[in-house]
C-alpha cells in the first residue's frame, strides 16, 4: 500500500492509498476522487498527469495517450500507472471538478428542439433541478437516451438560465446514430431527460493570458458556454475562436458568435470549411488559419474541443511548429463505444 498526494490545480491536495497492483485512477475513484478519465486503458491520454516524485510501473499504453519524451519527464497516465513507492502526482484539474458528490442524476424536461441545420440541431432542458446545477463553463453531461439505458456525452453549450431554468445544448445528427434519431426523429417538447454529471476537464481557466479557442463542428458547444462567462466577467486579455468545419450546412450559431463579437470588447472570430464545394471564403482546416497573431510567441492558453482526428492534427501542428504554449486543455468528441 502506497500514499499518493494528488496536487489539483487551485492548489487543493487530497491523499490516497494504493492497494497493491491498484492504478491511481482506481484508487482515486475508490477514494470519492473522479480525477480525469476516458478510456480507462492506456489509450486516450485524458488522464496524463505529471508524477513529481516516487517511483512507479506504468503497466501498458500507447504512444498516441503518452509520448516518449512525456514518459521520460515523468508524465503519467494514471490509469496505468501503479505505484511503487509513495508518489505525488499533480493533476491538471481542479478539486472542485473531481469531488464525485457533486455529480448526480438531474431530472428535466426537453423544452426546446431547435433544427439549426441539415446537420446540427440544439436542444434545451429545463427545470428545478436545472436551476441547482453547478458546472463549469466548457464541462459535459451523459445525457440518457429516452426509452433506452444508453446515454451519450454533450457539452453544455450555455450557461444555466436562471430566468426559466433551462440548459442547451448543440448536437451533430449522426446517420442512424441512437440520441441523434432520437433528437432529429422522436423527441417531443415535455419529454423527461436525465442527465447525470457534470464531468470533465476542460473548462474555462482563469484568463491570466490571451486565449486561443479552436473548435471543430459541434465542438463549438463548450466555447458558446465559456463565452457566456466570459461576457459576465469581462477579459482584459484578446481571445480569438477560430471554428472550422466540414461542409458549408455545418456551420451554425454564427449569429450568437456575431452577438459575442459585439459585447466582448476583446473577442474575435473566423470561421472556415473545409469542403473543396464550400462557398464560405475562408477555406480549409483551423490549422491552417493559426497565425503568430494569435500564438503570441506561446504566452497564449489555448483551448481545443473536435472530433478525435481533429485534435490529432492540431497536435501535429503544434508539434512540427515548435508551438509550446503556456498551457493546452482539449475534448476530443469520441463515439461511445
Ligand atoms: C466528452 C464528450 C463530449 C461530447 N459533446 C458533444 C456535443 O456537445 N455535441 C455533439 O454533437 N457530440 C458530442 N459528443 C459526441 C456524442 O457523445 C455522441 O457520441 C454523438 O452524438 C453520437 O451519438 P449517437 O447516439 O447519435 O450515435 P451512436 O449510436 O453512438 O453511433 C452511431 C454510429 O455513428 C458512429 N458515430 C458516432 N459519433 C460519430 C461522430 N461524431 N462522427 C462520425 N460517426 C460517429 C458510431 O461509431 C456508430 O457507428 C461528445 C463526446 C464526448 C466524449
Ligand atoms: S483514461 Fe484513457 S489513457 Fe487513461
Amino acid at each position: 500500500m502506497y500514499k499518493v498526494a494528488l496536487n489539483f490545480e487551485d492548489g487543493v491536495t487530497r491523499f490516497i492509498t494504493t492497494l497493491p497492483m491498484e492504478s491511481v485512477a482506481d484508487a482515486a475513484y475508490r477514494s470519492g476522487l473522479n480525477i480525469p478519465l476516458d478510456c480507462r486503458d492506456g489509450a486516450c491520454g485524458t488522464c496524463k498527469c505529471h508524477c513529481e516524485s516516487g517511483s512507479y510501473e506504468m503497466d501498458g499504453y500507447i504512444e498516441d495517450a503518452l509520448s516518449d519524451q512525456e514518459a521520460e519527464q515523468q508524465f503519467v497516465l494514471t490509469c496505468r500507472m501503479i505505484p511503487e513507492a509513495d508518489c505525488v502526482v499533480t493533476v491538471p484539474a481542479s478539486s472542485e471538478v473531481c469531488v464525485r458528490s457533486q455529480q448526480a442524476d438531474v431530472h428535466a424536461k426537453l423544452t426546446d428542439i431547435n433544427r439549426l441545420s441539415e446537420s446540427t440541431l440544439s436542444f434545451t432542458v429545463s427545470g428545478d433541478q436545472v436551476r441547482a446545477m453547478h458546472f463549469l463553463p466548457g464541462q459535459y453531461v451523459n445525457v440518457q437516451v429516452p426509452g433506452t439505458d444508453q446515454s451519450r456525452a454533450y457539452s453544455f453549450s450555455s450557461m444555466v438560465n436562471q430566468d426559466d431554468e433551462s440548459v442547451s445544448f448543440l448536437i451533430r445528427v449522426v446517420p442512424e446514430g441512437l440520441m441523434s434519431t432520437y433528437m432529429a426523429e422522436n423527441a417531443n417538447v415535455g419529454d423527461n431527460i436525465t442527465l447525470r454529471g457534470p464531468f470533465g476537464s476542460f473548462y474555462l481557466r482563469d484568463i491570466k493570458r490571451p486565449v486561443l479557442m479552436l473548435a471543430g463542428g459541434t465542438g463549438l458547444a463548450p466555447f458558446l458556454a465559456m463565452l457566456e462567462k466570459i461576457q459576465q466577467d469581462g477579459s482584459e486579455y484578446p481571445i480569438h475562436l477560430i471554428y472550422g468545419v466540414t461542409n458549408d450546412t455545418d456551420l451554425v450559431e454564427m449569429g450568437k458568435l456575431d452577438a459575442f463579437a459585439s459585447a466582448i470588447d476583446n473577442f474575435t472570430f473566423s470561421a472556415c470549411v473545409a469542403s473543396e464545394d464550400s462557398s464560405w471564403p475562408q477555406k480549409g482546416y483551423v490549422t491552417n488559419h493559426m497565425g503568430p497573431g494569435h500564438l503570441h510567441d506561446g504566452d497564449v492558453d489555448i483551448y481545443l474541443c473536435g472530433p478525435p482526428p481533429m485534435v490529432e492534427a492540431v497536435n501535429s501542428f503544434m508539434q512540427e511548429k515548435g508551438i509550446q504554449p503556456a498551457s493546452f486543455h482539449y475534448e476530443k468528441f469520441a463515439a461511445s463505444k
